[in-house]
């Protein structure tokens, strides 16, 4: 046996945690996301779905994992699990995957993006400029799959590292800065001339925008931003000692990524409306839009550097926790070395990412339903085995094992019996049910076949 890691202190854990849940997520998706969905509407219906289905969801894995200590297919099959449930385990694994093939693409966009804006290369306002640099890089076929791979390096790392020295270190310092740095750019992207119209338009919804597929899209993006449906925060979990406080821990990562989320679309859409550029423009407008900011601010040529130096590291942590998930599974059940599992599951993720990397330029033709690699890799993830996978872990916690979960929920703080019985209400029947719901209507190979559309 192999001595399994522990978290140094409840910080330590909520700071790995949100490292995880707060990565490219938060600062390169939600803006995009969001400005595709009209904004106000889209945002209200996220915040109120974190609230809710992600809260319990959070929880419902946070105490699998600690109650366990173990990786969340040897989780579930202590838990009897029996013969299907630990299924939710091995999903998450391959999910995993999914996501990191084109996480450590965007990743590697953030990593070259720091050499460009020192070199002074992005110094201008010219938004078509911007536009063509940053398409012209991201469909080269060499250049973003070498970032990429140095990018999937570094999480290897990490990884190998391990738990206290590898993650929790990482986080520590690095999130504060970055928190730091947003907020900065939040009062520049306010402060520029014209700026009031994308503040109206990511404040005030407008529900004449609003379909069920907004609402399946805040639905992946809650999912996808707080790590959940994969087991990740089994995973972390499983790290954190019994006699912590998981509710205060659950609810502190959740305020932490939903705050850093709201802040980046602060960031971003009032500066997209100051340009007069299309907030509905997809996943290039976060690297468009801030070079445009950096070159007009003052000490921009210094911030520009530095804030992709934290989104990489940002995007690191969370990198980190998805390839966790499959090390935690080879080295607790199947006995290999962690070093061993790691750098091969980092040479998968590699392999996998030139796809995704490639569907961007030479091979943007190659699509199955209109979409290619990378779209269908982000489709799958977030929109389908993420809910998924939250919805089973919910069904289990709440019908397979509800009275230890529930114990395990309190321990620590007999106080919160009362919130254990609305948490239970939500595992059980409000979550698995909004979320079936939600993937019914909103999945556009679904929705035109049933009776009520
Ligand atoms: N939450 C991470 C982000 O927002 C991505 C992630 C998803 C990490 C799922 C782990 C599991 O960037």
């Amino acid at each position: 046996m192999q001595a399994r890691g522990n978290w140094s202190s409840k910080f330590g854990f909520v700071m790995a945690a949100a490292g995880s849940a707060i990565g490219l997520g938060n600062i390169w998706k939600f803006p995009y996301v969001a400005g595709a969905n009209g904004g106000g509407g889209f945002l209200l219906i996220y915040l109120a779905i974190v609230a809710t289905i992600g809260f319990s969801v959070l929880m419902a894995e946070l105490v699998i994992g600690r109650s366990t200590q173990r990786n969340p297919v040897g989780a579930i099959k202590r838990l009897q699990g029996g013969k299907w449930w630990p299924l939710i385990g091995y999903a998450g694994i391959i999910t995993a995957f999914v996501i990191l093939s084109y996480y450590v693409v965007v990743a590697g966009w953030t990593l070259a993006y720091i050499f460009k804006s020192a070199s002074g290369l992005l110094a201008t306002t010219d938004d078509k400029a911007l536009g063509g640099m940053f398409t012209g890089f991201i469909s080269d076929p060499v250049e973003p799959v070498l970032w990429a791979g140095a990018f999937t390096a570094l999480t290897v790392f990490v990884v190998i590292g391990g738990v206290n020295q590898g993650l929790e270190r990482s986080s520590r310092i690095l999130m504060p800065a970055l928190f730091g740095l947003v907020v900065i750019l939040c009062i520049r992207s306010l402060t520029l001339p014209g700026a009031g119209a994308g503040w109206d338009f990511f404040t005030t919804p407008d529900w004449s925008k609003v379909t069920f597929q907004t609402v399946i899209d805040a639905l992946g993006q809650a999912f996808f931003s707080l790590s959940l449906g994969m087991g990740t925060i089994i995973t972390y979990g499983s790290y954190l000692s019994r006699d912590t406080d998981v509710v205060e821990s659950g609810f502190t990562v959740v305020s932490l990524d939903t705050l850093i989320a709201v802040m980046a679309g602060v960031m971003i859409l009032p500066a997209v409306f100051a340009f007069g550029l299309d907030p509905a423009a997809g996943p290039g407008l976060t690297f468009i839009t801030l070079p445009h900011v950096f070159a007009q601010m003052t000490g921009g040529v210094f911030f520009g550097p530095l804030f992709f130096v934290l989104l990489a590291i940002a995007a690191l942590t969370s990198a980190v926790s998805l390839l966790e998930v499959v090390t935690a599974y080879f080295v607790d059940e199947l006995g290999w070395k962690r070093k061993t599992c790691t750098i091969w599951a980092g040479v998968v993720a590699f392999l996998l990412c030139i796809p995704s990397s490639l569907s961007l330029g030479v091979w943007s033709d190659a699509t199955l339903f209109g979409k290619g690699f990378l779209d269908i890799m982000d489709f799958l993830a977030t929109n389908l085995m993420l809910p998924i996978g939250g919805m089973a872990i919910s069904l289990f916690v709440g019908w397979v094992v509800p009275k230890e979960m529930m114990d395990d929920f309190c321990s620590g703080n007999p106080k919160l019996g009362n919130l254990a019985k609305v948490w239970l209400f939500f595992v059980r029947i409000v979550s698995p049910l909004a979320i079936f719901v939600v993937l019914l209507n909103g999945l556009p190979f679904v929705a035109p076949y049933l009776p009520w559309n």
